[in-house]
């Protein structure tokens, strides 16, 4: 037992190491991370502020253009999307930014043109330019935002809004997440999230996300899409609830086998490969972060699912995300445990254990 702690105390300062060195020869600036509805400043700051007469008036002398570098729909040419233009003391920004960036409005007083950029959004996500002219100067920055963070509809394992509040409540923490807020609910629906059934947010709320309006689908907001509300709700009424699960600690995998695997058999499977059944939620951050797979799959809470990245006819049905397998055509009731499928298991990253256990060791040497 003793050599086999040290082996994987080892393996892990191995990849430690390689990963540290990895690191140290990439690009410097790492990208800024920002939570779907939250908040980020994406830095910018002038090199150097030449003098200029003191009875100038600065700010005609100061342009500050923020712009997102996007790959065109061919996948070739990069093209740029204007996210705000400041000058002569005008501020015009772009379509999908209003309410939601800005900059210092003195920026020639402190040499800063950071954006600020609030209600984030999955689809913020990606390469941001700033461009400061000050009299004859220009600076120009690149940097990369990474926006971390999905909210999903959860419905029990038995039927159709069976959760009171407080049980909603549970049943996200039980999948590796938390019940989502209205926030974060109305910036994954900027982002496309549509889903005809009403459930619990944070604030004791229940609401539905609709892109596409249709029959059974108005709500309050009779053919207009948009987020539909029942507004706040007494405790004991159940539906069935939105969670959200903001990043991902370790790796998510796919099994298989040729005769595929009982419920009780994938939860074996994992353990011997030094893993467990992956969460939902674990399933969703992985789903955010790229990872697909067109195969129904185990999951920690008995429930059967598969993540889709890239929309195909044959693979999720033409639909992005990760799908349910329910056992009725009216999508209640998880499938049989004796049923067959393939699996999805979790393993946490030494790497991130490892430094954890580090850090520990550091404050109590310092702190004794
Ligand atoms: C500087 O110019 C801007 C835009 O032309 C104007 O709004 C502002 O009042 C001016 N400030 C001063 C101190 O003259
Ligand atoms: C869904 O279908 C199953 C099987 O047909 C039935 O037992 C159940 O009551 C239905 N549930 C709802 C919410 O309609």
């Amino acid at each position: 037992m003793l050599i086999n702690m040290k082996g994987i105390l080892w393996m892990c300062s191995t990849l430690l190491l390689t990963h540290a060195l990895h690191q140290a020869k990439m690009e410097t600036s790492p990208p800024v991370k920002g939570s779907l509805s939250g908040k980020v400043v994406l830095p910018c700051h002038l090199s150097t502020l030449p003098t200029l007469p003191p009875n100038y008036n600065t700010s005609e002398f100061l342009r500050i253009k923020w712009s997102k570098m996007e790959v065109d729909k061919n996948g070739k040419d990069i093209k740029e999307t204007t996210v705000l233009v400041a000058q002569n003391g005008n501020i015009k920004i772009g379509q999908d930014y209003k309410g939601r960036v800005s900059v210092p409005t003195h920026p020639d007083d402190v040499g800063d043109a950071s954006l600020t950029m609030v209600k984030l959004r999955a689809s913020d996500a990606g390469v941001y330019r700033c461009d400061v002219m000050y009299g004859i100067e220009d600076t120009q920055d690149t940097m990369s935002l990474a926006v971390d963070g999905v909210v999903f509809h959860y419905r029990a394992a038995t039927s159709r809004y069976t959760l009171n509040f407080a049980a909603a409540q549970q049943a996200c923490l039980d999948i590796g997440a938390v019940i989502a807020s209205p926030e974060q609910l109305f910036a994954a629906y900027e982002d496309g999230f549509e889903q005809c059934d009403a459930g619990w947010l944070s604030d004791q709320t229940v609401r539905y996300p609709i892109r596409a309006p249709r029959e059974g689908c108005y709500g309050d907001m009779m053919g207009k899409e948009g987020v539909r509300t029942y507004g706040f709700r007494s405790p004991q009424e159940t539906y069935d609830v939105y969670c959200y699960v903001d990043h991902l600690d370790g790796d998510v995998f796919h099994i298989t086998a040729p005769s595929k695997f009982t419920f009780e058999e994938a939860e074996a499977e994992c353990t011997s490969r030094d893993a467990r059944l992956a969460t939902v939620g674990e399933l969703q951050a992985a789903w955010r972060n790229g990872f697909g797979q067109c195969d129904y799959g185990w999951l920690s809470d008995a429930s059967v699912r598969h993540p889709v990245t890239v929309a195909r006819a044959q693979c999720g049905g033409g639909l992005l995300g990760v799908r349910t397998l329910y056992r009725f055509e009216n999508q209640t009731c998880f499938p049989l445990p004796d049923s067959r499928f393939d699996a999805y298991c979790f393993k946490r990253k030494c790497l991130i254990s490892l430094l954890k256990i580090q850090i520990k060791k550091l404050q109590q040497i310092y702190t004794h």
